[in-house]
């Protein structure tokens, strides 16, 4: 991927070089907001019956194209505090036809939720994106928002972005995803708040569960039946009026991500991440490092009443051994898989990972991106239609030189935590991609190797 769309930005990009760490990193630090719950609060904020103050908002590319479509809809958005929004929800009834194109810059969650707020709307609407967002697959969404009787339309026989869709008088149907995807049932039971007519969704496995959350905290009737690590069946009933005050967003797991696995790779370490939002449906690759015997300490700080759990993570320098990750845990770290790969190059013995074909329509084929990766710093891997074998190998790699990230921030991010865990560094040649999730990711690197 050539397009830097992500960043928003026409200039070349800088590569910058991530020098190994040559004392271990030692610290404590917080990151910025979680990226999906900041997505939803704007986009639940925006049909809300009156104003919803979001708490710990993350203002990266990808949520301020989010705050742009939502503004382009007659949304009202203030910045109060630093940190803050005041979303002034306008009600369903008081949302307008936007007058051009949308542009969802890099935004997957975007451009899959926001069709289920348009398609009860008797208004037309554009979206477009990125190239990697229109290479992206949009069928998931077009097929059964059709079912339900909107009207969208797409390039490539609607499979594809840009979509076009005209909302109408929906109907509750059921849907069964062939994917475990929560941008799918999210975008389905938003449509499904205004369909006639209950909606349900049986997911193959678990999937982040945020929309449900905040849909039950706005007061609609929303319940799964089936395990959390399991497949399972969302329901939700229509409801008029959604009644949201506030979103209190947590510290994003897939940003901690990447320093408590830099923390065990970096020898000498020793870091806490504080205020982590800790959704079981995030939290999948907290379980997996430690099966690889990471020393990991997670202290929950209370989770409030309502909505998200949250605590703080310590991580320090650790022997890892290879681990086998397969489809029922994937979900639950679908978006830490790159760092994953990272902590499995790092370990001992061979690791596996199967039933992450998904990884192959995300930001960039995520799958060759990172087995590229892996062969810059010598680490032998092979890569299967769903998967990988990586063979680890423990201590400083040999390897290095310049990583591609394709424009994708979590490949950037990876390429980052490599260079301080090689022995030669690593060069990220666009570096300016993590702010799509992570604006200020180098300094919170840089402050923890004083
Ligand atoms: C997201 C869901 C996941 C994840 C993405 C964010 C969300 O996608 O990979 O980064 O906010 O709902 P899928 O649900 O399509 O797997």
């Amino acid at each position: 991927m050539t397009e830097s769309g992500a960043a928003g930005s026409t200039a070349p990009p800088s590569p910058q070089l991530f020098a190994p760490a040559d004392q271990g990193l030692v610290g404590r630090v917080s990151v910025p907001g979680d990226k999906s719950i900041s997505h939803r609060a704007l986009l639940l904020g925006a049909v809300n019956e009156g104003p919803v103050l979001v708490r710990g908002f993350l203002p990266s590319a990808d949520t301020l194209a989010t705050m742009r479509a939502v503004q382009a809809l007659g949304v009202q958005v203030e910045r109060s505090q630093p940190g803050d929004l005041l979303v002034r929800g306008a009600g369903w009834e008081g949302l307008r036809e936007p007058d051009d194109v949308i542009d969802v810059a890099n935004a997957g969650t975007l451009i899959r939720l926001l069709p289920g707020i348009l398609a009860s709307l008797p208004f037309f609407t554009v979206l477009t994106g990125d190239a990697s967002i229109r290479s992206r697959p949009m069928a998931r969404i077009v097929g059964p928002l059709r079912e339900m009787g909107a009207e969208v339309l797409g390039r490539d026989a609607s499979t594809k972005a840009p979509l076009a869709i005209r909302g109408g008088g929906l109907i509750g149907k059921e849907h069964v995803l062939s994917v475990a995807s929560a941008q799918v049932k999210s975008c389905l039971l938003l449509a499904g708040l205004r369909a006639e007519g209950d909606t349900t969704v049986v997911e193959p496995g678990p999937s982040r569960d945020h929309t449900e959350r905040l849909l039950r905290q706005g007061g609609a009737a929303v319940t799964r039946d089936g395990p959390l690590a399991g497949p399972g069946t969302v329901r939700i009933s229509p409801l008029p009026s959604l009644q949201l005050d506030e979103v209190a967003v947590p510290g994003d797991m897939s940003s901690a991500a990447f320093i408590l696995v830099a923390a065990l790779l970096v020898p000498g370490s020793r870091v806490t991440v504080t205020g982590v939002g800790l959704n079981p449906t995030r939290a999948g690759l907290l379980h997996v490092l430690q099966a690889m015997g990471a020393d990991l300490t997670v202290r929950s700080t209370g989770p409030p009443e309502e909505g998200e759990s949250l605590g703080e993570i310590t991580a320090a320098t650790s022997e890892l051994h290879g681990v086998e990750v397969g489809p029922d845990s994937v979900p639950l770290l679908i978006d830490e898989l790159p760092i994953w790969a990272l902590a499995a190059a790092g370990a001992q013995g061979t690791s596996r990972l199967r039933g992450a074909a998904e990884l192959r329509v995300k930001e960039s084929d995520r799958l060759s991106a990172i087995a590229d990766l892996l062969r810059v710093l010598g680490v032998p891997v092979t890569e299967h239609a769903d998967g990988l074998d990586i063979q680890g190998m423990p201590g400083r790699w040999e390897g290095g030189g310049m990583v591609t990230s394709r424009g994708d921030h979590r490949l950037a991010m990876t390429g980052a935590v490599a260079g301080l865990a090689s022995a030669r560094g690593v060069t990220v040649d666009d570096p300016a991609c993590v702010d799509v999730s992570f604006p200020g990711f180098a300094a919170t690197i840089d402050s923890l190797r004083a």
